[in-house]
């Protein structure tokens, strides 16, 4: 079976929703490849307007983080609900970054997987280990762990059709992209965790993300690898390599 590809942008905390707004117009002639699924996941506040920029593009709209509640009092919170009604299709769930900085963990995820599911969102859930795993040697260990956690009450069905991107910490944001041995050899391993989870059919149909410092002249031979599906992109999304990234075969 072969999957199809998909090139999600994070792009975190950037752009105003003007700004965003530009940035779509800039990237549309390059950001164009059917054979591709392309997914811009911007700020809560870009939703609408980038929505509306990417009519007729092609390019699917993605948010970067939700809340587990249907709704009620959660100031400054967001809803599966209202992602899914302004025309957000991805929700990337557990980024590095929301699991550093607020506090994110396995269950709390786990929790989001299965609301996001509940209201036909598709989760790209984000695993990966500190460059102090990688130097112990338990990174398998530990994305394994987040995987199993993140999965758990959720149906081979739904498991099918959602996204895994594996994203060693130390390589996010820092230029130091894994080696496209490395980044197959977990990505291979995450897949094998959903095999040992869901049997062979999910396993071949999920499709598992390399993220971590992907630009324009790396996506090809790390997207060549036979179980990388595609890549999320944080810094590179934000410009026209982005283009490149998208047409990583050239
Ligand atoms: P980067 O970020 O491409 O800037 O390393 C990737 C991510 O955090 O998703």
């Amino acid at each position: 079976m072969s999957r199809k590809k998909i090139i999600a942008g994070n792009w975190k905390m950037n752009k105003t929703p003007s700004e965003a707004v530009e940035l779509v117009k800039t990237l549309a002639p390059l950001v164009q490849n059917p054979e591709v699924d392309v997914v811009y996941c911007v700020p809560a506040i870009d939703i609408v307007p980038v929505a509306e920029a990417i009519k007729g593009s092609g390019v699917k709209l993605g948010a970067e983080n939700m809340y587990c509640e249907d709704k009620g009092a959660y100031t400054g919170e967001i809803s599966a609900a209202m992602l899914k009604d302004a025309g957000v299709q991805y929700v990337i769930l557990g980024h590095s970054e929301r699991r550093e900085y607020f506090g994110e963990t396995n269950a709390d995820i786990n929790k989001k997987m299965k609301q996001a599911i509940r209201n036909g969102l598709t989760p790209i859930m984000c695993c990966g280990e500190t460059l102090e795993q990688r130097e112990q040697g338990i990174t398998i260990d530990f994305v394994r762990q987040q995987i199993k956690v993140g999965y758990q009450d959720i149906t081979a069905e739904d498991a099918a059709k959602t996204v895994i991107a594996y994203e060693p910490i130390w390589a996010i944001g820092t230029g130091k992209t894994a080696t496209s041995e490395q980044a197959q050899e977990v990505c291979a391993a995450v897949r094998q965790c959903i095999r040992e989870i869901y049997g062979d059919a999910v396993a071949e149909e999920i499709r598992v993300q390399y993220g971590g410092s992907v630009n324009g002249g790396n996506a090809a031979e790390l997207f060549g690898m036979p179980d990388i599906d595609g890549g999320l992109v944080g810094g590179a999304s934000l410009k026209e390599d982005f283009g490149k990234i998208v047409n990583y075969k050239g």
